[in-house]
């Protein structure tokens, strides 16, 4: 049985459960988040489960549900991530005066290590030697080499913290199974609750609903190969500079 697992009912998540149960490429489809979902696939499994990332006692308990539906997983993609929470006082900072210790660890929680303890959680379902892809959504910011901008000092921290673990993921999974990729994948500027603040200079023709930004993420998950793991790919399959 071939069964994907995907985490995050935002935007970008609940798009990509979409493409990924339209596919019909998989028996089961795990959606795994806070929120609501509400997906009908008469020729799909498919199964809920309520995760908060930032809460081991909730990573423990989906993980445990995960099992019990299945031995293995074939394709595994985190969408978790924040950039701006009022509530929490989280929002990207443009001077280093701006930057505050709750704020950075809580953008580093969500954005870099609950997806990873999420993925350590799962980690028993992953490790056979079957064609396995893991993606997790990362940014273009996180990328050192491309910073020409600055600012967002815990956002873009976040994103390349995730990208370093991304790597040594793949490192670590391609010794025990040379069919592994393990990928970040940067969506693109997309119409979510997440970019809303920021879209006022971004053109139209730059600004993808999050349907169409799941149609081309598919496209790029559907063409990696093991030679492409421990890597950063855009929506177009650029890879990303690290
Ligand atoms: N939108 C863009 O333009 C853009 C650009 C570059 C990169 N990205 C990246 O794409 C990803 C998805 O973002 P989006 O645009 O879909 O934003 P969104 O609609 O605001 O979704 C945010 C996601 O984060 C999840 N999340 C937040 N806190 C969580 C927690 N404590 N535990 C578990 N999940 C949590 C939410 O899932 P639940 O509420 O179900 O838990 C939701 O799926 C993010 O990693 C983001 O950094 C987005």
């Amino acid at each position: 049985m071939r069964t994907a697992l995907i985490q995050g009912s935002g935007g970008l998540g609940s798009a990509l459960a979409q493409v990924v149960i339209e596919a019909r490429v998989f028996d089961q489809v795990i959606l795994a988040g806070r929120g609501q979902w509400s997906m009908d696939a008469p020729h799909t499994q498919i199964r809920t489960v309520p995760v908060d990332l930032t809460s081991d006692q909730s990573v423990a308990e989906a993980a445990g549900r995960v099992r019990s539906w299945c031995e293995r997983l074939h394709l595994v993609i985190t969408t978790a991530g924040v950039l701006t929470d009022p509530s929490r006082g989280i929002a990207p900072e443009k001077k280093l005066t701006e930057l505050t210790r709750e704020a950075f660890q809580s953008v580093m929680e969500v954005n870099c290590l609950g997806p990873f303890l999420w993925l350590k959680a799962l980690y028993p379902l992953i490790k056979h030697r079957e064609p396995v892809t893991i993606a997790t959504l990362s940014a273009r910011v996180g990328s050192i080499g491309d910073n020409r901008l600055g600012g967002w000092h815990s956002y873009r921290a976040s994103k390349a913290a995730q990208n370093m673990l991304t790597r040594n993921l793949a490192l670590e999974l391609g010794r025990l199974n040379p069919n592994a990729v393990v990928v970040g994948l940067h969506p693109g500027t997309v119409d979510t609750g997440l970019s809303k603040p920021y879209q006022k200079g971004v053109s139209p023709e730059h600004l993808f609903t999050p349907a169409q930004s799941a149609a081309y993420l598919w496209s790029v998950i559907q063409a990696l190969t093991p030679a492409d793991s421990g890597q950063v790919f855009d929506w177009k399959r650029v890879r990303i500079e690290p």
